[in-house]
């Protein structure tokens, strides 16, 4: 089959529903808003520059959350409805030929094969469109499939307007379809608004198509799961739940150990290695990549990372935007924050805070410290109660230590500065000035011993 297949996804409502002031596609479900789902779901029969998604509702936003993705996009100033939706696309695709495969930005279960079926069986149909459905035990909401006494589509009757034996069809429209692009653009100029919310129905083109002489077969299917729509913030959570199930079943598959994975949260792109192990309450967020022989402790929570194999978060660690080397190990209750780099076998432990920070191989902070802005060299040992002083009030600036260094607990240095490879910090030092390789430096006041002191006193009173 050559002729070509463009997929447009329908994207530009509000979403009343759901009482939001963000525009619904862009709610989050398995860590991806729910039109990335979906365009992820088209991929699987179109190639991104014949995928169009029509933006209408914070379209600026909706097209940023897209941009990587090469999808095109088609603008819905005003939302007068589905068909509507579709109508904006008539002058780039109608040239095309080919089949038009319409779904909705709303319905982020679809899957690929799915998708692949539906024209699979289109193709070798005669039909003018063949749509997706299902049974569902509650049918509320959704458009009704009336089917003739042939097993074909007659009509879709949305819920406001059906008649009490209507709403008791349990076949319901799936806003999924495929049409052949001629009758498809030849046609849709015939929807009206002739209906309770004045809005042009896409599902009118059922009608309008038999009117014609048309056929619309209809492709049911049983998991009907796949086909739940989003209107409100219960279905939401709802999906985001099947997702998560998913993925962690995926996971477990694969070869991780997920301890009570009805608790954990990890975002769909995740991806773990084999013999990792996922702590109860674990969230492991974005893109992250976790190699294999990894651990993940409780209520930890990690984003956008990259962890090498072997790598330990210990529990109530908050790891994101950080690269982190083999065999490290992070935690428990550290933070680090965003643009780190963790050496091989580095051990950070509790109450340790890093920002923007590269931290040597073996090098250790064990115990309650700040490190922001800074180079810490291999090997070196970073005393409790260390800080980097990085910000002067106006500016930020960096603090390099290098290798083999020991650095005195309760260190205080006064960023710019730099201290050299083997070089020693006596503990409780405010350093602020450069301290040369292999050097001591003390910068704190010299002890005083009174000796008697507190028995003159106790004679006074
Ligand atoms: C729609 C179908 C219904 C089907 C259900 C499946 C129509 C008239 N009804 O109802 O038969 O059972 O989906 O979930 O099509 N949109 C636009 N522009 C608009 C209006 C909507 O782009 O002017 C987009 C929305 O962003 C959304 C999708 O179309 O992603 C569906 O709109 P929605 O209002 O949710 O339709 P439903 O009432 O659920
Ligand atoms: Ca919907």
């Amino acid at each position: 089959m050559n002729s070509p297949i463009n997929v447009v996804i329908l994207a530009a409502g509000l979403g009343t529903r759901m009482k939001s002031k963000r525009a619904k596609v862009l709610h989050r479900a398995g860590g991806l808003t729910l039109v990335e789902h979906v365009v992820n779901a088209a991929t699987a029969i179109a190639r991104p520059e014949h995928i169009t998604v029509v933006v209408g509702s914070q379209a600026e936003q909706v097209q940023a959350a897209l941009t990587q993705s090469g999808v095109r996009f088609a603008e819905q100033k005003e939302q007068k409805g589905t068909g509507h939706a579709l109508m904006m696309c008539r002058d780039a695709l109608a040239s095309q030929g080919g089949f038009v495969v319409v779904t909705y930005g709303d319905g982020p279960l679809l899957s690929r094969a799915t998708l692949r079926d539906l024209v699979d069986r289109h193709a070798t149909s005669d039909a003018a469109a063949t749509l997706i459905t299902t049974r569902l035990e509650d049918p509320t909401g959704y458009g009704r499939i009336i089917l003739g006494a042939d097993g074909e589509v007659k009509a879709i009757v949305e819920q406001k307007a059906a008649t009490a034996q209507q709403l008791s069809i349990p076949l319901i429209n799936s806003g999924i379809y495929c049409f052949r692009a001629d009758l498809l653009w030849n046609h849709i100029s015939d929807i009206g608004t002739d209906n309770p919310a004045r809005e042009y129905y896409l599902t009118d083109i059922v009608e309008i198509l038999n009117r014609a002489g048309h056929k619309v077969a209809a492709l049911e299917i049983a998991d009907s799961q796949e086909l739940l729509g989003i209107n409100t913030r219960a279905e939401l959570a709802a999906v985001d739940r099947i997702f998560r199930d998913r993925k962690v079943r995926k996971l477990m598959l694969e070869g991780v150990t997920i301890e009570k994975p009805e608790t954990v949260t990890i975002d769909c792109p995740v991806r773990i290695g084999a013999d990792s192990i996922v702590g109860p309450f674990a969230q492991i967020l974005g893109r992250t990549e976790i190699g294999e022989d990894c651990r993940i402790g409780a209520c930890s929570i990690v984003e956008n990372c990259k962890l090498a194999s072997g790598v330990q978060i210990a529990p109530f660690t908050s790891v994101a935007d950080t690269q982190v080397d083999a065999n490290a190990h992070i935690g428990p209750f550290a933070r680090l924050r965003s643009g780190n780099r963790v050496g091989t076998g580095a051990h950070i432990g509790n109450f340790v805070e890093l920002k923007n920070t590269q931290f040597g191989a073996r090098a250790k902070a064990n115990h309650l410290a700040y490190l922001g802005d800074a180079e810490i060299g291999e090997g070196t040992n970073i005393g409790a109660g260390t800080i980097t002083c990085n910000y002067d009030g106006v500016k930020k600036h960096r603090t390099r230590i290098g290798k083999e260094t020991f650095v005195g607990s309760n260190s205080t240095l006064v960023a710019p500065i730099e201290l050299g490879d083997a070089s020693y910090i006596a503990a409780g030092s405010v350093i602020t000035d450069p301290v040369p390789a292999e050097a001591l430096a003390l910068g704190r006041a010299r002890q005083v011993v009174k000796e008697g002191w507190a028995a003159n006193r106790k004679q006074k009173k």
